[in-house]
């Protein structure tokens, strides 16, 4: 069993980089298999296991996918010819859904296992298939599997009934090779989402909008490979802005775009903490103990309901209480862990109230979901003692190297137990063509 050990109390100093965003390469990696001449080459991909799933179900379709020397991802789309995305690798992954954009672009017919519910509350996808319904796919829900064909997708007029970045990003996918043009209305406004549409464009489609609450994509015959580099992470860099200010710490973060963090950035400047901000970088300078403050998670630019339990656990021990009110999924379930850790936190349907106590104490706790497992680590850098952390598998879903960076930063974090998981990206080496 692999479990992440932090002894607490050490104040973070020094310098971090910041991975390429897995919520962009997500997207992007799905997309690149959307191109049928060429190949692309995608650069700072992170090597998180959510990013090994998503190369793994591209294999299984057909698509040839392999890591180079220099960690650049190779993808070459021409070779898709898989419509049914395995039920093993997909139950990995609510991302893992983009692949009906690509089948029913690429083949006009897909076969995907619909999303199960997570920890963050029930996943459903019924967005995506009333878009891919409106665009003339036949879809039948048996068994647990979407099952769509159709002759050609044709562009539609499409308004979202929320903001929803996975809708967005699978009706643009849908879109770009459809016949006539699509218009999506009340789009999710994610930097991921803009990273997708320049990648697309890249590619030689028509994407326009992207960033607004409107996105016109009008569809294209074929897309060719590109050379691409994935975004900074925001979330990855917001998870280290809350381990440095629960830590008292003095941190550069570097490698990011100041601009997609600006919603944390000013409410960290609020509980006391000093930001220096560079083109490339921030400086965190914290105090010894940071100020209680209120908060509420939105679609972007608001706060980022990923960075809402990064944030309740460096609340935990604040000066004050703080009301933090998540809007977008039902994501509190790992606050009875911090409670084990000493927090006083009071959940009341979305909004959980957090009394800042003066000390949280090391203590053996699970992760139950990606960003609920970063929190249980910036609080364990804070407690006094030990803190075992069981179910670093999840955390590895979306951080690559976290306890590396971190005792890097003079964190006291080991990860302990057998290297038992094969290391996906070593199987994904360049295919010998006969
Ligand atoms: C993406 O999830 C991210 N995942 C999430 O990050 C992030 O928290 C979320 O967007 C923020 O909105 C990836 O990019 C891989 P949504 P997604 O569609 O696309 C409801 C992480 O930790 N909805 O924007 O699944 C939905 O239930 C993950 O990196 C429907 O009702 O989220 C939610 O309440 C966690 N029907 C709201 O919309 C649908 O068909 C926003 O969800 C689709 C969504």
């Amino acid at each position: 069993m692999t479990k992440l050990v932090i002894n607490g109390g050490k104040r973070l100093q020094g310098e971090v980089k910041v991975n390429g965003a897995k919520n962009s390469a997500l997207s992007i990696i799905v997309a690149a298999a959307l191109a049928t001449k060429g190949e692309c080459i995608l650069d700072n991909v992170p090597k998180s296991s959510d990013v090994g799933t998503i190369c793994l179900i591209l294999k299984s379709l057909g698509v040839e996918v392999w890591f180079d020397q220099n960690d650049k991802l190779h993808i070459v789309g021409a070779s898709l010819k898989e419509y049914q995305a395995p039920y093993d690798l997909v139950r990995k992954m609510r991302a893992s859904f983009y692949t009906a954009g690509l089948l029913l672009a690429r083949l006009g017919k897909a076969e995907v296992p619909l999303p199960g519910g997570c920890a963050i509350g029930s996943r459903p996808v019924d967005f995506h298939i009333r878009g891919f319904t409106q665009m003339g796919a036949d879809i039948v829900i048996e068994h647990g599997f979407m099952k769509a064909q159709c002759d050609e997708l044709i562009g539609t007029n499409y308004y979202i009934n929320r903001s929803s970045v996975g809708t967005t990003i699978n009706l643009m996918l849908a879109a770009s090779l459809a016949k006539g043009t699509t218009v999506l209305e009340n789009c999710a406004k994610e930097p991921e989402i803009v990273d997708l549409a320049i990648f697309l464009n890249g590619m030689g489609a028509n994407v326009r909008g992207a960033g607004t609450d409107i996105i016109r994509i009008k569809g294209v015959e074929q897309l060719h490979g590109i050379e691409y580099s994935i975004i900074p992470d925001r979330i990855e860099a917001g998870t280290f802005i809350f381990a440095a200010a629960i830590t008292g710490g003095d941190v550069l973060i570097k490698d990011i775009v100041v601009e997609h963090i600006r919603s944390p950035l000013s409410k960290i400047e609020e509980a006391g903490v000093i930001v220096e901000r560079g083109s490339t970088s921030i400086r965190i300078t914290a105090p010894e103990r940071l100020k209680a403050m209120d908060v509420e998670t939105s679609p972007y630019p608001g706060f980022p309901t990923d960075l809402q339990q990064p944030l309740v656990a460096a609340m935990c021990v604040a000066d004050g209480t703080s009301v933090v009110r998540e809007n977008i999924f039902d994501r509190f379930r790992y606050v009875d862990e911090l409670r084990r850790m000493g927090a006083d936190i009071k959940v009341e349907r979305e909004t959980a109230i957090v009394r800042g106590v003066k000390q949280l104490t090391g203590a053996p706790v699970e992760v139950t979901d990606l960003r609920a497992g970063a929190a249980l680590v910036i609080a364990g850098l804070a407690a006094s003692g030990t803190t075992e952390i069981y179910g670093v598998d999840i955390i590895e879903r979306g951080y690559a190297s976290l306890e590396t960076k971190l005792e890097q930063l003079g964190a006291d974090i080991k990860r302990i137990g057998s290297q038992e998981e094969i290391d996906v990206f070593s199987s994904m080496k360049k295919p010998t063509r006969v």
